[in-house]
């Protein structure tokens, strides 16, 4: 049984805790010290060592010695479930602006489904000809666990109806993955029995306003599906929570509604994911996409909300009103650059496609848009391995390359990297299909701004004054 995690990075390295789906950044002398401890199974003996443990060693700058007690790790026989992963190939040849590895890969098993919702952005509903085998996705957590992988979580389509599924979760757990699924939480009682107790570290549920609001998009019955879910892991083995809230106008009334779900049934978080017009949403809710005005009374509403349920962590994008933001609550990805797309995270579609993000055109195998495939397709697990399609920063230059694919207003706004990740090259890229379409002449992705932006009418309407007082003087410009 893993325990924890020590991966090596090209400088310093990770240290993931597996029970709690954290991963501790460390910098050199930190990773070199776990590196001593694994080596020595704990035995903490010499003057380098000594050295070392007297030294910060967390990239926070706080000390080590105390996380090593809290977590056991001061005493050899706690090393036993302790992992280590060095880098296998001199640094200089490692990737220089994404991880060594993925920290997180979001397991696009199937596209079939027992919903078929009006937003969904992938078309789910029936399989896709041509899906991975059982074996071939044992092989994609091998090839995880080889590369030193935090994080699997299993997607999809609905990933808890694939034959198998179990004991896909039971190989993960035994490599010693954090195990995560994304689900809509709409079980049959069989399904209840097994799956709180099939080793699933973290669910993530979908809820997308209350009773009405939410059936109308997900179907009929599924609120109350998903609130019988809730309680049936209540009263299983203590497990991670989250609820994923796709918000459009539609149903900006209702994030109370979902927020107070969460915090009755113990869902330490509420993910609010802005529609993002793609798929089946495409023909059945472009329509209700916030514009830039009505995101921002969605920003409004966010915070109100952060204020009545302090119990709840909220996350969401372009979350520009509260100073206190940051562009990760994650306990995993940091999102310290942009957000983690092709540069800490990928997806493995269920065709074995290896992509930066679902939301991409690389999610429809079948389209025709074969320039938007070769943008965002990194490359397939049936003709490379995971390694070298990740390791190779050419085919991921969309997300790594920022200064060419972000929009120039980004990189000097004081929003970016701090509560904010910047334009969204995918949405960007199909402003520029559309552009295109529509007129003759080139453009380039980095032309577009975000559409949900809506940092202009900040400036417009002196919200900029109005946080600089609380500040103390600083404005929102340059302001860190
Ligand atoms: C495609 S689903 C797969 C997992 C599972 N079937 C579910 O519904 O949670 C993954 C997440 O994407 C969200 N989603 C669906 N359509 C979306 C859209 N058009 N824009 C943004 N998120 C969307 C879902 O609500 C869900 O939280
Ligand atoms: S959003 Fe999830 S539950 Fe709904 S159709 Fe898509 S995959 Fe299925
Ligand atoms: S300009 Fe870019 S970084 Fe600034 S708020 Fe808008 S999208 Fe975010």
């Amino acid at each position: 049984m893993i325990d924890h995690l020590i991966r090596q990075e090209r400088d310093g390295g990770y240290w993931l805790i597996r029970a709690e789906g954290r991963a501790i950044e460390l910098n050199d002398a930190g990773y070199r010290l776990m590196a001593c401890l694994h080596e020595t199974q704990g035995l903490l003996e010499g003057p380098e060592l000594r050295r070392l443990a007297g030294a910060d060693m967390l990239h926070n700058g706080s000390g080590i010695l105390s996380q090593l007690r809290t977590y056991g790790l001061d005493r050899p026989s706690g090393w036993a479930a302790v992992r280590h992963v060095p880098c296998d190939v001199p640094s200089e040849t490692l990737p220089a602006n994404a991880v060594v590895a993925p920290k997180r890969i979001y397991f696009e098993i199937t596209r079939s489904c027992n919903l078929s919702c009006r937003s969904c952005f992938n078309n789910s509903r029936h399989a896709l000809p041509g899906e991975l085998t059982h074996q071939e996705l044992l092989d994609v957590n091998r090839q995880a666990y080889e590369l030193g992988v935090f994080e699997i979580r299993y997607t999809g389509g609905e990933c808890t109806i694939v034959p198998g599924f179990p004991d896909v979760v039971a190989d993960a757990r035994r490599r010693g993955f954090y195990v995560s699924i994304g689900t809509n939480g709409v079980y049959t009682d069989e399904q209840l029995e097994w799956l709180p107790h099939c080793g699933i570290d973290w669910f993530i549920i979908s809820l997308d306003g209350d009773r009405d609001t939410n059936d109308a998009v997900r179907g009929a019955g599924t609120y109350d599906r998903v609130l019988n879910t809730l309680k049936a892991l209540g009263n299983g083995p203590s497990t991670r929570i989250r609820l994923n809230m796709v918000v459009a106008r539609h149903n900006l009334g209702s994030i109370e509604a979902v927020a107070r779900v969460a915090a009755d049934n113990h869902a330490s978080s509420l993910n609010l994911i802005p529609l993002r017009p793609y798929g089946r949403s495409v023909h059945q809710m472009t329509w209700d996409m916030f514009n830039q005005e009505d995101f921002y009374e969605f920003i409004r509403e966010v915070n109100r909300l952060r204020k009545m349920f302090r119990g709840v962590t909220f996350s969401t994008t372009i979350d520009l009103l509260d100073p206190e933001a940051t562009t990760s609550h994650d306990l995993i990805v940091q999102k310290k650059t942009t957000c983690a797309a092709g540069v800490e995270a990928c997806v493995v579609g269920p065709l074995g496609h290896v992509y930066g993000c679902s939301y991409s055109p690389a999610s429809f195998p079948d389209s025709t848009d074969l320039e938007g495939k070769a943008v965002f397709i990194a490359g397939n697990l049936r003709d490379d391995d995971l390694r070298t399609i990740w390791r190779d920063s050419r085919r991921w230059s969309v997300f790594r390359d920022l200064s060419h694919y972000k929009n120039a207003k980004c990189h000097p706004c004081g929003h970016y990297q701090v509560r904010c990740s910047g334009s969204c090259q995918i949405m960007s890229w199909y402003e520029l299909k559309h552009q295109r379409s529509v007129a003759v002449g080139e453009a380039d992705i980095k032309e577009f701004l975000d559409p949900y932006c809506f940092r202009d009418l900040l400036d417009e309407r002196g919200r900029t004054a109005d946080l600089s007082a609380l500040l103390g003087g600083a404005g929102m410009d340059g302001f860190r």
